[in-house]
């Protein structure tokens, strides 16, 4: 089955069958070696140069769990957080720090919309009790690339601390998280990284850390610092799904031999050669060419077909596409191109496809 879903992505065999090498330990030093080399690749490819500034910190749960502990972790007493919130994953930060009350008045947009800097700007200064800023990086909800660097600017510019949900993005977009002064970086094993779903990290920087260690825990699975201790030492707090890490470290080898920027120029290839035929069949893109991401494309459903009978018709001839949410569930459907595909498969998909519309 070809998944054109964000995740979980298709895996090469040689991740697939890391999963069954030697059972191990986790209080043990194979375990701590394992680790400490994700660890270390993980910092190679998303922080180059500045891998001693960061600390990779590994959770065993999906993208949910290292956004959740990053929000969780990241606020002082008596301070509060802002979200930038644009689609269903921005939406879902603020339903977290909602849950425990921490929350000042998210900024909210369209959801072809990119936040505006200088509304982030002006909203920090309005609220001095606004101490984090979050967003998201790659809205999965239409493939909307919000502006990073330039959030990041303005955040700084501040004195306040931003972080990232780039569970989408990290590995198939670019981004500088040493030089745009981002606190926390919050990943998964289970998209563009093309590991297996189940292991989530957060990049975290060093002198944020040591501030962190005051704040209050409000978690007992997902305290950040409560990680880094036990990290430190070669093991987890809580049993690992250590399966799932050997697969993990099997899907850096990977990407580290394909190269970061070689992974995100196959992924922008792979998305220009769906959008180039899409084009051609007249099915319509919900944004702008401007504000796709290189792994997701978001498309008004053809009139002649329902999403459900669209879906169970590729799914027939072994491709798997995915549903719009919320507002947009009934109008759009989506196609990621993520995970270790080639671009004979894509073409492929995308004959079947024009057959399916031809035919309804
Ligand atoms: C941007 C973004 N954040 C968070 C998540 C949640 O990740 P998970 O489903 O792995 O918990 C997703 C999942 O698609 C996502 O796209």
């Amino acid at each position: 089955m070809m998944l054109l879903n964000p995740g979980p992505v298709n895996v090469s065999d040689r991740v697939r069958q890391a999963l069954s090498r030697q059972d191990i330990c986790h209080r043990d030093s194979e375990f701590a070696d394992l680790l400490h080399g994700i660890q270390a690749k993980l910092l190679k490819a998303f922080v180059p140069g500045a891998e001693s500034e960061y600390a990779a910190v590994l959770i065993s749960g999906s993208g949910t769990a290292a956004v959740e502990s990053a929000v969780m972790s990241s606020i002082p007493h008596g301070k509060r957080m802002l979200i930038l919130n644009n689609g269903v994953y921005g939406e879902r930060l603020s339903q977290m720090v909602g849950l425990h009350r921490l929350g000042v008045s998210e900024l909210k947009y369209e959801w072809t919309a990119r936040p505006d800097p200088e509304r982030v700007r002006l909203a920090l200064r309005q609220h001095p009790e606004a101490h984090v800023v979050g967003m998201v990086h790659h809205e999965t909800t239409t493939g909307l690339l919000n502006p990073v660097k330039e959030i990041a600017e303005v955040v700084d510019s501040q004195n306040r601390v931003f972080i990232l949900d780039a569970v989408s993005a990290l590995a198939g977009e670019s981004l500088d998280i040493a030089s745009s002064h981002i606190y926390m970086v919050a990943g998964t094993a289970g998209k563009c990284i093309q590991g297996f779903p189940g292991v989530s990290f957060v990049l975290v920087r060093k002198g944020f850390l040591e501030r962190m260690r005051a704040y209050p825990k409000r978690s007992w699975y997902l305290h950040l610092t409560h990680y880094v201790d036990n990290e430190g030492r070669g093991t987890t707090p809580f049993t690992p799904a250590v399966q799932l890490y050997y697969a993990f470290d099997e899907a850096l080898n990977e990407l580290l031999e394909e190269g970061v920027a070689k992974r995100i120029q196959r992924y922008k290839k792979m998305a220009a050669l769906i959008r180039d035929r899409m084009a051609k069949l007249s099915v319509k893109p919900v944004l702008t060419p401007d504000r796709q991401s290189n792994s997701l494309t978001a498309y008004y459903l053809p009139e002649a077909l329902s999403y459900q009978v669209l879906h169970d018709r590729l799914k027939d001839q072994g491709y798997v596409i995915y549903a719009g949410q919320g507002n947009l569930e009934n109008r759009i459907f989506r196609v990621a191109n993520m995970g270790a595909l080639t671009e004979e498969q894509f073409t492929g998909f995308l004959d079947t496809f024009e057959r399916i519309c031809l035919a309804a």
